[in-house]
């Protein structure tokens, strides 16, 4: 399948890729160890050099730290036995919380996945009508977490001019578009909101959001991209500040 892209390193300035769901067999991502070594080995020849994993924390898949941290550890084993050489390293586990009327995850979790500095990865449901709790947002922040709203471009009740945007930017949320939003993987209005997010400044952020070997494929005809390329060249995303 791979063969048919030739290889590009487009994504090479990012360096580091800050969502996926490559933890296997916790949620709707990859489904075995062997699926995230074959999904690795095609993102570092895309230009990932390093990955945090970033299972779903939500009423659909109620995973709990703890165990995430353990199947955490199994993976990094099974990566190492694999004995492949070109691969990202897999830094570390964080989460994609959903803040939704189902998954009532208040302040004062001392658990919380997140990625360095304390930043939480978050989303809104894709289908809620709209429901976006930005009070919890404020509460988070209080409590001095960082905050990253997954794939903005993908609500459909939000866009770049909404009034949401504008409230949770002040707060100081970044926002991270995805990838494969701009190689029109969820459709032509995904497409169009994620440039147009990029284009005003609004993704401080680039994710793959990657899950199984589709999305793999999918990333791989995205590093063609001419657009794409355009974008890594003339913007600059915060992702390797995350290893800094
Ligand atoms: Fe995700």
């Amino acid at each position: 399948m791979f063969g048919l892209f030739k290889k590009k390193d487009t994504f090479a300035p990012l360096i580091v890729d800050m969502h996926c769901h490559l933890l296997p067999n916790v949620d709707d991502g990859s489904s075995s160890p062997e699926e995230t070594v074959r999904s690795l080995k095609a993102m570092y020849t895309v230009g990932y050099r390093k990955v945090f994993l970033t299972p779903h924390f939500q009423a659909r898949y109620p995973n709990i730290e703890d165990d995430i941290k353990k199947r955490f550890e199994v993976l990094k084993k099974a990566i190492a036995k694999s004995g492949e050489k070109n691969l990202p390293e897999v830094v570390d586990i964080a989460g994609e919380y959903r803040f939704d009327p189902l998954f009532a995850r208040m302040p004062g979790v001392d658990k919380v996945l997140t990625l360095p500095g304390k930043t939480l990865l978050c989303e809104f449901s894709l289908h809620n009508n709209g429901y976006m709790p930005i009070d919890i947002f404020s509460d988070y922040i209080k409590m001095g977490y960082k905050l990253i709203l997954a794939h903005p471009e993908r609500y459909p009740y939000l866009n770049a001019h909404s009034t949401e945007v504008k409230k949770m930017r002040e707060m100081g949320v970044a926002f991270q578009v995805n990838i494969l939003s701009l190689n029109g993987f969820y459709g032509e209005s995904a497409k169009r909101k994620g440039f147009e997010y990029i284009e005003k400044g609004l993704s401080e952020y680039l994710g793959t959001d990657t899950h199984n070997m589709r999305y793999i494929a999918a990333l791989l005809e995205t590093a063609e991209n001419k657009e794409v390329q355009r974008v890594l060249k003339n913007y600059n995303f915060k992702n390797a500040e995350l290893i800094k």
